[in-house]
């Protein structure tokens, strides 16, 4: 629970300073995640977000605000299992990032 309310804190720290990120910042914050998202997600999701293996839901079409999409990784949905104990929080958010880029 700690943990979690640390997250959430650490997550509207991140939303609210969002105006003042720099564009360098935000560079390198998506393609860390797209790293991340090659090494973890590719697998089911595919390259672009599209595979859709078991039962993945297509990325590209996802309407989740970040905040749901956080929730997701971190505690997983139906067959993918959570990644709260692989990835730290910041990964968490920055392939959050990334996979939003990809939205239509
Ligand atoms: C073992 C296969 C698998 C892996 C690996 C996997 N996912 Fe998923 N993912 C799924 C499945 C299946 C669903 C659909 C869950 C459901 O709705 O029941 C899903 C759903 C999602 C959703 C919700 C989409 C929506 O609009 O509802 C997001 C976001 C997501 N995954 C992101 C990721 C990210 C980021 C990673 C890598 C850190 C990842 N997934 C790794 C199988 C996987």
């Amino acid at each position: 629970m700690l943990k979690r309310s640390l997250f959430v804190s650490l997550l509207l720290g991140f939303v609210s300073c969002g105006g003042k990120v720099s564009p360098t910042n935000n560079t390198e914050s998506a393609s860390n995640g797209r790293i991340i998202y090659l090494a973890k997600c590719i697998a089911c999701h595919g390259n672009d977000g599209t595979k859709g293996l078991g039962g993945a839901k297509d990325l590209l079409a996802s309407t989740l605000t970040n905040k749901e999409v956080i929730d997701i990784i971190t505690t997983g949905k139906g067959s993918m299992a959570g990644y709260g104990a692989i990835l730290s929080e910041e990964e968490i958010i920055q392939v959050t990032e990334y996979i939003t880029t990809l939205r239509r």
